[in-house]
């Protein structure tokens, strides 16, 4: 399966991406990079593993729909079918959430549906969760709202930081995206309503508790 990632910035989802596809077995591929940025550090990724990028200037669009009809437009063109959102730090308009329906993935780095938008490290910590993690989900119109598909949780622990805390998630981010990106390309998920439906959905066993005895 051909797809696009759409990155604002580092790029190191992008990279978890990148490696994974560049294993033999692995049924993805990826066509083009987008980003929104000219200076996103992802780019230099994508351009070290010979994959096609391009680059959206919000200036050179009158509006939001404009500039999402170009990039459809270049996905399209790329020959990919699906879409990776890989910190695309951009609101994207409704036409292009539509146009791409169930074939639009996002990771997200909480718990969704807690702690949606920006700082979310900053918020998971002020309210004393015990546990945090990352979602890849399927995108809607509404910010961080839609189909989760993956999730990972990790603890938080009492004197985690937001960078602290950012990085453990980080971690889980670059092994579930992969993954996740997996089960697509083998065509083993399906959207019915609200819920992805897995086809040989194996669940983890037993609990995590926080704080320990
Ligand atoms: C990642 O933590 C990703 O989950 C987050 O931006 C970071 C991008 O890092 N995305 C969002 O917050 C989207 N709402 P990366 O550029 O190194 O992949």
């Amino acid at each position: 399966m051909k797809i696009a990632v759409l990155i604002s910035g580092r790029g190191s989802n992008l990279q978890s991406l990148i490696d994974a596809c560049n294993d033999d077995d692995f049924p993805a591929e990826i066509s083009l990079v987008i980003s929104n940025k000219a200076d996103a550090y992802g780019l230099k990724r994508a351009s070290d593993a010979s994959i096609p990028t391009k680059v959206f200037n919000q200036k050179d669009f009158s509006t939001r729909e404009d500039f999402d009809a170009a990039m459809s437009d270049a996905i399209e063109a790329s020959g990919a079918e699906f879409i990776c959102l890989a910190g695309f730090m951009r609101l994207l308009s409704d036409n292009f959430v539509k146009t791409w329906h169930d074939r639009l993935v996002n990771i997200h780095p909480s718990l969704l549906p807690a702690f949606k938008g920006l700082h979310v490290h900053e918020q998971a910590i002020e309210r004393g969760v015990r546990f945090s993690g990352c979602t890849v989900h399927f995108v809607r119109s509404a910010m961080d709202e839609g189909p989760i598909l993956m999730q990972a949780v990790v603890p938080v622990l009492p004197d985690d930081t937001p960078d602290s805390l950012a990085a453990r998630v980080l971690e889980q981010e670059h092994i579930v995206y992969p993954q996740a990106l997996r089960i697509i390309a083998e065509r083993k998920v399906r959207v019915s309503g609200e819920r992805a439906i897995i086809d040989g959905h194996k669940t983890p066993n037993g609990s995590l508790i926080n704080p320990e005895k």
